[in-house]
């Protein structure tokens, strides 16, 4: 693994499954009375969202500071880019100030990527999410919250092998189905699309899957529905033509929820759109919807990541 964490495509099995592992470390440590520890005493790590972020940002500045890491925010709205300064200036800018890791958001596909590569070995960019392009730690999240449901905690089987996720929705806008597509398949897990055509990849060549635009239909061979969020604010409103025709076909209803094995478990990346992809009743009442155990996981795997880039020869302790 390098410096930098951009996409999961760049992983190989051996360095998801690392941080996995990893990962379960730091759920122990994050259930100690004092949950904190000296890890990454020292280091400074910057906080850079050109985007608007809840679960993310607040789950890496978490991390950061549990592993006792100073944190600065980098005013994206008030900074000296605002006079003209190039991206390019001001990360060398923020490098020069003695940063060791860039944490960055942005709506441009790709950015973060060309960011680590003008920066090379001086500072860690960890991509939280670029454009339509990647979301590398919320796909390691959502199958570190698999592999506990499926496999329990302690000792974590980092393996998704014979489970069948549907990953359901907005597939085309989606940067987390990029990465939760990745990280399933290197773990083993089948993986089937389903969406309605407006709403796939163009590019499906290089998605390596079953694709079908009925939920129904599939729903009875899958253990986990991933669902998506419906984007408003990538897509043009006529995309999907008609909401109410989206949730009969996509959305989990009550009714359809009723049909429903009990043991399907049910994912979301968050912000929720309530009683669109998934029924309020739905969301608050029925068992193994993970929602909530995946924000929990995303701190343990923010500190992993940032432990497994900035922390090398240190012990967790
Ligand atoms: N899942 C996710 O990226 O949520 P935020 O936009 O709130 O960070």
């Amino acid at each position: 693994m390098s410096n930098h964490l951009i996409k999961l495509a760049d992983l190989d099995r051996d360095a998801i499954r690392e941080l996995l592992h990893l990962t379960d470390r730091f759920v122990e440590v994050s259930q100690r009375p004092i949950p904190k520890v000296p890890a990454l005493r020292g280091r400074t790590i910057a906080m850079v969202f050109f985007e608007d972020s809840t679960r993310t940002r607040m789950s890496f500045d978490l991390a950061a500071k549990r592993l006792s890491a100073d944190v600065i925010d980098f005013p994206t709205h008030t900074s000296s880019l605002s006079k003209g300064e190039s991206l390019q200036d001001t990360v060398e800018t923020i490098a020069a100030l003695g940063v060791d890791a860039l944490v960055i958001r942005h709506a441009s596909s790709g950015l973060p990527g060309e960011i680590a590569e003008a920066v090379g070995e001086t500072i860690s960019v960890i991509n939280a999410g670029d454009g339509l392009n990647a979301h590398p730690t919320q796909g390691l999240l959502d199958a570190y919250t698999l592999c506990q449901h499926f496999h329990g905690a302690a000792g974590i089987e980092a393996s998704l092998s014979g489970i069948h996720v549907g990953i359901v929705g907005d597939v085309k806008h989606s940067r987390v189905a990029r990465s939760d597509l990745a990280v399933y398949r290197s773990l083993g897990a089948k993986v089937t699309i389903v969406a309605p055509p407006e709403l796939q990849p163009t590019d499906l060549d290089n998605w390596p899957v079953d694709i079908t635009d009925d939920l129904d239909e599939v729903l009875p061979s899958l253990d986990v529905v991933g669902l998506l969020r419906i984007q408003k604010e990538r897509m043009g409103q006529t995309v999907v033509n008609s909401i109410d025709d989206y949730i009969e076909r996509y959305g989990v209803t009550e009714s359809r929820a009723n049909r429903m094995n009990d043991n399907l478990v049910i994912l979301h990346p968050g912000p929720v759109n309530r009683g669109i992809e998934i029924a309020d009743t739905v969301l608050d009442k029925r068992p193994n919807v993970l929602i909530n155990q995946q924000v929990t996981n995303g701190v343990a795997v923010r500190m992993a990541v940032l432990f497994r880039l900035l922390g090398s020869g240190i012990e967790i302790d």
